[in-house]
């Protein structure tokens, strides 16, 4: 699928005046230098790892170079369960504590909610409904298995990595979150999961950035209007946020498409003129100043 928006993200990153909030990082399996490198160039607040981490050192030995310029935050993917060195280098690394899986954090003023992992039928197939999962948790699954397949005294190492039921609905009953990062795709992706989309929903985030897929793209299905925006980010490459979405100083375009749904031809005119929620500012100048998504979600409101 090719993408809606160009995604030239380092580009578009390097034109912003000031240091994004947060940046996301796809898959690095393994080769954390290009994570190094972005946050020592753009001094984000924050970044989070998207999953596959598979750090070739404890996670808090490859990061050591940016641990005093920014916060790390992460989700497992699928992979980091691949080996107990792939395990115990994240898992049992110093930065253990900052996994954002099945929970919501506030990070550089952004409410982040967590989805690690994927969705593997042997625990639950995101299809099936819920109650009719295989287990409804990692402890109903350790009793359902038999000695030779657990790993440490607990679950198979594997389902370290597997979505389970009951931890999908602590997160959907969560307090509203801004942003959610998840391994899994929405069902925009075509390898993409509805599941995802009903978590988005439910708690009422205007933006998901997933790995696992290994590509920058802005998910193609999903029109200007739908109620949150969806980001997969790709290997060795990386989306900041809040995003310079033009780099020309001017809106972003998807944002002129909804005022011209919701206003037609007064759109402009909209747009133009100085709004009381925004401090006195155009939604126009506000978007172009990074306040895009609250003018989006205005929008999305009227
Ligand atoms: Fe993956």
């Amino acid at each position: 699928m090719n993408p809606l928006i160009p995604l030239d993200l380092h580009a578009r990153s390097a034109l912003r005046q000031s240091a994004p909030k947060l940046m996301f990082f796809g898959d690095p399996h393994g080769d954390l230098k290009p994570v190094i490198a972005a946050v020592e160039r753009f001094r984000p607040e924050a970044i989070v790892l998207l999953g596959d981490i598979q750090a070739r050192q404890p996670l808090h030995v490859e990061l050591s170079p940016i641990l005093d310029l920014t916060e790390v935050r992460w989700i497992p993917g699928n992979h980091d369960t691949d080996s107990d060195g792939d395990f115990d280098r994240l898992f049992g690394s110093e930065l253990a504590d900052r996994n954002l899986h099945g929970r919501v954090v506030e990070i550089s003023g952004y409410k982040v909610a967590g989805l690690g992992g994927i969705f593997r039928s042997k625990i639950w197939d995101p299809r099936q409904p819920i109650k009719e999962a295989a287990s409804a948790s990692a402890d109903a699954l350790h009793r359902s298995m038999r000695r030779e397949e657990r790993w440490r005294d607990g679950i198979a190492r594997r389902h370290r990595s597997t979505i389970c039921p009951d931890e999908y609905q602590q997160l959907l009953r969560s307090p509203p979150a801004d942003i959610l990062v998840t391994h899994e795709a929405p069902a925009a992706h075509p390898h993409g999961c509805q599941a995802i989309d009903e978590l988005t929903e439910a708690l009422g985030v205007q933006l998901v950035v997933h790995g696992h897929h290994h590509q920058n793209i802005a998910e193609g299905t999903l029109t200007a209007a739908a109620p949150f925006r969806a980001f997969g980010v790709d290997m060795g490459s990386h989306l900041a946020w809040p995003r310079d979405e033009t780099g020309l100083g001017g809106p972003p375009q998807d944002l002129l498409d909804l005022a011209a749904q919701v206003f037609g031809a007064e759109a402009r005119v909209w747009l133009d003129k100085p709004h009381e929620w925004l401090d006195g500012q155009t939604p126009a100048a506000f978007a172009t100043g990074g306040g895009s998504e609250k003018v989006r979600s205005m929008l999305n409101a009227i």
